[in-house]
């Protein structure tokens, strides 16, 4: 038995060489053919307003981004198939960033799951309805690790932590590519943004980013080495110079690191002009410069800069690039096409389009992303609320179709979404009290009215956090408050006498700290998506259980970030002695505060750590053993547990390993993620489990500038979030 799998194993191999090998064929084939102009066109992508036949028809486009209509899709199209010398097919993109038609919560809010699976099927769903419209290349996943939640886009990626960035990211990256690249319900993932975009100083975006390159290796090139090998298309070069050398002209990482360390060979396009912002960058004098400087880089395609479709020819005619480098790009650039099967089938079937938009298994596979991305911060006794009962429904967010599906949804149709208001209708008598229309509406005339409404519920819900447009690209906040008069609203519900429930929708960790000591209970949602308002209800009602955990840290005040929970321990590490300062005495002495690393007005840690998140129920972590506390570098670290629900409510609870070690060439991060999975238990049971760690997998990039394991001692802990559990020893022997 064992040999037919083996013989139909290798015959899979070969077959798939046999496709590349035949593929391979047809670019040099096509290419040799081809003029120097008309090369230079394949590197030449183009929005959708800025494109024409005359161009297409020209050979100049190579791509087009922005162009969702399938009838125009297919227009577009038929001129580069008939009109064209070649009849080369165009590559149609979009940014589907968290689903396409059906939304899905943010890429943040997907990685509260801790959920790989249920994200790639997201992935592959926001495929199956993109590509419906000729969509066949995403700028998707997000990779960029996130330590400042000042930076609007934090909401687009999975976070601060590399190892679970790697994993949503491959999630996603087969969910788009699915198992076959050339059937036409596929598009190809983009890496973004290489690299170290989430570094951007000060949080703000497009800002230098300084990354030491150990920093560089140990954190922020993981998840996208993650997707090179887990076989992403496509990478797309940052907006920001890393340690003074802008991505999109940046040799060493382009070549040395993704082509040449890690062997990928894909396509790479710039960002949105990025060639062209080399010259305000001052790294390139003007636009020739920049067209050489990318394409010295290893940059394939431009998008939108112009750089190379205007200056290559001469750079050519000038021996200032060589034709063998733009033979290399529009080799790939080919390759791609050949892939995504667009020379044997350039046209997307119109009568097809759109067909499986919204259908149920969409909605319901957002609506369980939006009750697994919600996350309880607090609770104290007022959730669940019983069905049936009379709820006063307030806050802007409340009933707010567009911005509950968050940032970069250009193609989420609001008409779709089912809000809170809308949800809650189904399960409980609602009044519904607006109070402010928007989340920086500071007209504060209706709250007077709140007791009055108030004496006619059992209990309080309070929708607030950001309108979409607070979040994401270039939408940074020094000041992390609630806008508006939302905090005073509050002020006004807390004063009512009702239990409170406050449920946040918002693209980033705000700082609430106030605002959740007055709650009975408060449910965090990164904005949610489509189906956000049915999930949000589900879990009001207890239908669902709260399971959502927290992908990055949730500060005190702003001021803290950058903030994370895999941090170096300092010489000065805060033993918990935080005098503030309103303790501190008058004339107090010098050293009187401890001389420890913390913040006199903010203290030192976060408010809430990663992974946290409660539940209705409670679960117990027991009888965890190691198989071994003498580890040698070939051996695998077995870690075994009970986990146990010892509440009354069946619900999801998501165990975590994390790993220190605790002496390093280098200084090394207090923990690190290094495993994790979502269990189901119901009430009162128990389930063995276990973690597997090959012991190679603590190797990190130190003091030699090398990839290596160092022997010493080691701790870990299985724990719920990065704050609990218990320390166990052990010591990795060479
Ligand atoms: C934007 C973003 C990038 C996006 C691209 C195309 O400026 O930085 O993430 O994919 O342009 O829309």
């Amino acid at each position: 038995m064992k040999f037919k799998y083996l013989m139909l194993g290798l015959a899979c191999v070969a077959l798939s060489c046999t496709k590349t090998s035949e593929i391979d064929r047809k670019v040099d084939d096509l290419l040799s053919r081809m003029t120097l102009e008309e090369k230079i066109g394949q590197m030449n992508q183009l929005d959708y307003g800025s494109v024409n036949d005359g161009l297409i028809a020209a050979g100049k486009v190579g791509s087009v981004l922005n162009c969702v209509d399938a009838q125009k899709v297919n227009a577009m199209q038929k001129v580069a198939v008939e009109q064209s010398r070649l009849g080369i097919p165009l590559l149609v993109a979009r940014d589907v960033i968290h689903g396409f038609h059906t939304i899905f919560p943010i890429p943040l809010g997907q990685a509260a799951t801790f959920d790989p699976a249920l994200v790639e099927q997201g992935a592959r769903i926001a495929a199956v309805e993109a590509s419906s419209y000729g969509v066949r290349w995403t700028f998707s996943p997000m990779l960029d690790i996130a330590r400042d939640a000042r930076w609007g886009r934090i909401a687009e990626g999975s976070g601060e932590d590399p190892y679970l960035t790697c994993l949503m990211g491959q999630a996603m990256v087969r969910g788009y590519q699915g198992d076959d690249l050339s059937k036409p319900n596929t598009m190809a993932a983009c890496a973004k943004h290489f690299v170290g975009y989430g570094a951007s100083e000060g949080g703000r975006d497009y800002n230098t980013a300084n990354i030491p390159e150990r920093v560089l290796r140990n954190v922020y090139l993981p998840p996208f080495e993650a997707a090179a090998k887990s076989g992403a298309c496509t990478f797309m070069t940052s907006f920001n110079d890393v340690n003074g050398v802008p991505s999109t002209g940046n040799r060493w990482l382009l070549d040395d690191v993704l082509r040449g360390e890690w062997g990928w060979d894909g396509m790479i396009v710039t960002d949105w002009n990025s060639a062209g912002e080399l010259i305000a960058h001052g790294f390139a004098s003007n636009l020739e410069h920049a067209a050489q400087l990318s394409l010295d880089a290893g940059v394939d395609m431009d998008m939108m800069a112009y750089a190379y479709i205007s200056n290559l020819e001469k750079l050519i005619e000038k021996g200032e690039v060589k034709q063998a480098q733009i033979d290399k790009a529009v080799r790939r650039i080919l390759k791609l096409k050949f892939e995504l099967g667009l020379f044997d089938n350039p046209y997307v079937d119109e009568s097809f389009a759109g067909s499986l938009d919204y259908c149920p298994e969409h909605l319901e596979a957002a609506r369980k992303c939006a009750v697994e991305s919600a996350v309880l911060l607090k609770n104290e006794g007022a959730l669940p609320i019983g069905e049936g009962k009379t709820l006063l429904v307030c806050g802007p967010l409340a009933d707010a179709p567009a911005d509950q599906l968050g940032t970069w949804c250009f193609d989420g149709n609001p008409e779709y979404t089912l809000t809170p208001l809308q949800a809650l209708r189904k399960y409980y008598k609602v009044l519904y009290e607006p109070m402010l229309a928007y989340s920086r509406d500071n007209n504060v005339s209706a709250f007077p009215k709140l007791r009055t409404a108030a004496s006619k519920a059992d209990a309080i819900v309070l929708f607030l956090g950001e309108e979409a447009i607070l979040s994401g690209e270039a939408h940074c906040l020094a000041d992390l408050h609630l806008q508006g008069a939302q905090s005073e609203l509050v002020d006004y519900a807390a004063a009512c006498g009702k239990p409170l429930v406050l449920v946040v929708m918002a693209g980033r960790p705000l700082t609430i700290e106030e605002e959740i000591g007055l709650s009975d209970a408060t449910l965090y949602c990164f904005h949610p998506g489509t189906m956000g308002g049915q999930a949000i209800a589900e879990l009001i009602s207890g239908r669902e259980v709260p399971s959502g955990k927290l992908p990055v840290c949730f500060a005190r005040s702003a001021g803290q970030y950058p903030l994370y929970y895999n941090r170096p321990n300092t010489g000065r590490p805060n033993t918990g002695h935080e005098l503030l300062l309103d303790q501190i005495p008058l004339n107090a002495g010098q050293t009187s505060t401890g001389c420890q690393s913390y913040y006199l007005d903010a203290g030192y840690g976060p408010l809430y750590t990663f992974g946290y998140g409660l539940s209705y129920t409670t679960f117990d972590y027991a009888n965890v053993k190691l198989s071994k506390t003498e580890l040698k570098p070939s051996d695998v670290l077995k870690v075994d547990f009970d986990l146990i629900n010892t509440g009354s409510y069946d619900a999801d609870e998501v165990p975590m390993l994390f790993v220190q070690d605790v002496t390093g060439s280098i200084v090394r991060p207090v923990k690190e993620l290094k495993r994790f999975n979502r269990v189901h238990l119901k009430a009162g049971q128990s389930q063995h489990i276990r973690f597997e760690l090959p012991v190679k997998e603590l190797a990190f990039y130190g003091i030699n500038d090398k990839f290596a394991l160092e022997s010493g001692e080691f701790r870990l802990w299985v724990a719920p979030d990065a704050a609990s559990g218990e320390a166990f020893n052990f010591k990795v022997i060479k």
